[in-house]
C-alpha cells in the first residue's frame, strides 16, 4: 500500500488491524487507540480519501490502497485547531483532523447527513458530521470553530 505518499510493503497476519499495522509495524503513532472498537474516532485515517476508523479495518483489506495518517497531512485545519484552541491533551486531535478533512470532502460531494436541510455547512451540520469523534477534554467548541473557519475560507 501507499502510506503518506510512500510505497510500503507489509507482511501481516490476516487479523492485524490497520491501526496496529500503522502504529506497531510502521511507527506511525499519530493515529491513536482510544477504544479499539469503533466508538471514539481517535484512530481515524484517510483511506483513498475517505475517513475510516482504522481500529475496525483489517490491514489486508487495504492492500493497494492509499492511506493518509496525520503524519502525512498538510492542511489549513492544523493551524486552525491551534488558533481556535481545538484541543487540550491532544489525544483525539489527529483523528479529529483526519475526520474533518474527510467530512469536508463528503460535504463538498453532496453527501447528506442526518440533519441536512440545505447545502450550507452549518454548525449543526459540523457537529452531526463530526459526532463519531469524541473528545474527553471537551474541546468541542474550539474544534467546531476551527472547522467552520476553514470551511468558510474554502468557500470564499
Ligand atoms: S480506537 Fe478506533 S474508534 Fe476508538
Ligand atoms: S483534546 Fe483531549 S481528548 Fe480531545
Amino acid at each position: 500500500m501507499k502510506i503518506n505518499g510512500d510505497v510500503v510493503s507489509l507482511d501481516v497476519e490476516p487479523w492485524v488491524s490497520l491501526l496496529d499495522a500503522l502504529r506497531e509495524r510502521l511507527g506511525l503513532t499519530g493515529p491513536k487507540k482510544g477504544c479499539d472498537q469503533g466508538a471514539c474516532g481517535a484512530c481515524t485515517v484517510l483511506a483513498d480519501g475517505m475517513r475510516i476508523n482504522s481500529c475496525l479495518a483489517l490491514a489486508i483489506q487495504y492492500d493497494g490502497s492509499e492511506i493518509t495518517t496525520i503524519e502525512g497531512v498538510s492542511h489549513p485545519l492544523q493551524k486552525a485547531f491551534v488558533r481556535h484552541d481545538g484541543f487540550q491533551c491532544g489525544y483525539c486531535t489527529s483523528g479529529q483532523i483526519c475526520s474533518a478533512i474527510g467530512m469536508l470532502a463528503e460535504h463538498a460531494s453532496g453527501m447528506p447527513s442526518a440533519v441536512t436541510v440545505s447545502d450550507e455547512l452549518s454548525e449543526a451540520e459540523v457537529r452531526e458530521r463530526m459526532s463519531g469523534n469524541l473528545c474527553r477534554c471537551g474541546a468541542y467548541n474550539g474544534i467546531v470553530d476551527a472547522i467552520m473557519d476553514v470551511a468558510g475560507e474554502e468557500e470564499r
